[in-house]
């Protein structure tokens, strides 16, 4: 099979090594934004060029006659390349633009799940101006969290109490929203303990993947801004350890749910990453958020793990007979870190070299913005480079990827208390206490 990779981050270069282990593949092709290197090396054609081109996207993959595309990053999909590429009639995972708008617009899920009974949504309103804004803050009190209503890689939200102080600057970002033209979502802040669940779906049938914790804020102790996700773990036997077996059943069902309300909704099925953000909370498990691609880092974690051949999903996924494969999972336990830029994400440093000659295993190195220069690889400014660790426990996994983060050089940061125990009983703890 000729696939088609579009994407060049570390998810791509995940994907990418899912693919190369893949019997079914015999050519690897990449169009992406930079020149990732360790993509480079499992591709037979690498191309450069805009995510945002549709049609270039859609001419390459017509031109080198692939038989199936995949689609890494969200910023394809809002403009439509899957909508493209099935009027080429090549395959594509990646739902086409009107499935996409579970994640390119806030306010369409939230509307979905409450015009479709997803009951699993916090107090929400949608304002495209400030009349209303100032009695409903008033409503939620100090409880709340400002949604800009569109793409911005995880940076558009602002939460009371760690972003935002008073409504009085809740209102200031409003403003600063409405000003540039957007809209925005305010809803209920939720109180526990988030998690991802990834499905792979087809439109009807949903295969689920393992639940991962993902670190979204930049600094140790879960402060600072809000960035694309700084590492992630996963526990023994595809568990987290502040999960009950009955949240894990429910976030898929809810996931199952969205599905179909999509369908019902655009009428368009939903071919591909089904990726739920949810926070399990006193009341049960609650939507954060939706994506329509595999989460990064969380894809790292889940295909280190997944033992079942990744393009035999893949086809299940365009042919739309999912239900004819099943997932299987290593039992074992997975930590990701990712080291980025200092500064980041507000102020990263640029162009700065990196040294990766340390690292002891390429083979679980993901290359992320980074790019080869005359002085060798130099980061970009967004999240440089990860690397991922499967142990027969938590502990261990965390133990080993700590010490290959470590070895990669450069004027960059990591967060050192991702899947340690201490913070995994802070999770544990703050979950019980809600639970009572
Ligand atoms: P999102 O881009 O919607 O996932 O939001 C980014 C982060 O903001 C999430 O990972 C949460 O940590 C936080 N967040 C978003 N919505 C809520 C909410 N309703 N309650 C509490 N925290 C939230
Ligand atoms: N890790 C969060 C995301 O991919 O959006």
């Amino acid at each position: 099979m000729k696939v088609l990779l579009i994407g060049s981050g570390a998810r791509e270069h995940a994907v990418a090594r899912a693919c190369a282990k893949s019997a079914h593949l015999s050519e690897l092709l990449c169009y992406g934004s930079g020149l990732n290197p360790g993509i480079q090396e499992l591709c037979h054609v690498y191309v450069k060029g805009s995510l945002s081109d549709v049609e270039a996207m859609a001419n390459f993959a017509r031109n080198q006659s692939v038989d199936l595309a995949i689609v890494g990053p969200e910023a394809p999909l809002e403009q439509g390349v899957a909508d493209a590429l099935w009027n080429e009639e090549i395959p594509c995972v990646g739902p086409r633009k009107a499935a996409a708008q579970l994640e390119t617009s806030k306010g369409f899920t939230r509307q979905l799940m409450r015009d479709c009974g997803i009951e699993a949504y916090p107090k929400f309103q949608m304002f495209t101006a400030l009349k209303g804004v100032d009695e409903f803050l008033g409503e939620l009190g100090d409880r709340y969290v400002v949604k800009f209503d569109g793409l911005m890689g995880g940076k558009g939200v602002k939460v009371a109490g760690e972003h935002l102080h008073n409504h009085k600057e809740a209102r200031d970002y409003c403003r600063s929203i409405f000003k540039k033209g957007g809209t925005l979502v305010i809803e209920e802040k939720l109180e526990g303990e988030e998690f991802s669940l990834m499905s792979f779906c087809d439109g009807t049938h949903l295969l689920h993947t393992i639940p991962v914790q993902d670190h979204k804020r930049a600094f140790e102790g879960d402060t600072g801004p809000n960035t694309g996700g700084m590492g992630s773990y996963t526990d023994v036997q595809g568990s987290l350890p502040f999960l009950t077996d009955q949240d894990i059943q429910d976030a898929r069902e809810i996931n199952q749910a969205i599905a179909r309300a999509v369908m019902e909704e655009t009428e368009t099925p939903f071919q591909g990453i089904l990726y739920g953000g949810f926070m399990a909370t006193a009341t049960g498990v609650k939507v954060i958020e939706y994506n329509v691609r595999f989460g990064d880092p969380e894809v790292m974690n889940v295909l280190a793990l997944m033992e079942t051949d990744f393009l035999d999903v893949c086809q299940g996924i365009v042919f739309g007979n999912l239900d004819q494969y099943s997932l299987s999972f290593s039992p074992r336990a997975s930590v990701c870190k990712y080291a980025v830029p200092k500064g980041y994400p507000d102020n990263p440093m640029r162009g700065r070299p990196i040294d990766i000659s340390s690292i002891t295993s390429r083979d679980t190195l993901y290359l992320a913005a980074v790019d080869q220069s005359e002085e060798g690889l130099v980061e970009t400014g967004s999240r440089t480079a990860a690397v991922v660790r499967v142990a027969e426990s938590l502990e261990e996994a965390e133990r080993i990827a700590e010490k290959e983060i470590r070895a990669i050089k450069g004027p960059l940061f990591h967060r050192k208390d991702i899947g340690t125990a201490a913070l995994i009983r802070k999770r544990v703890a703050h979950m019980n206490k809600l639970r009572g």
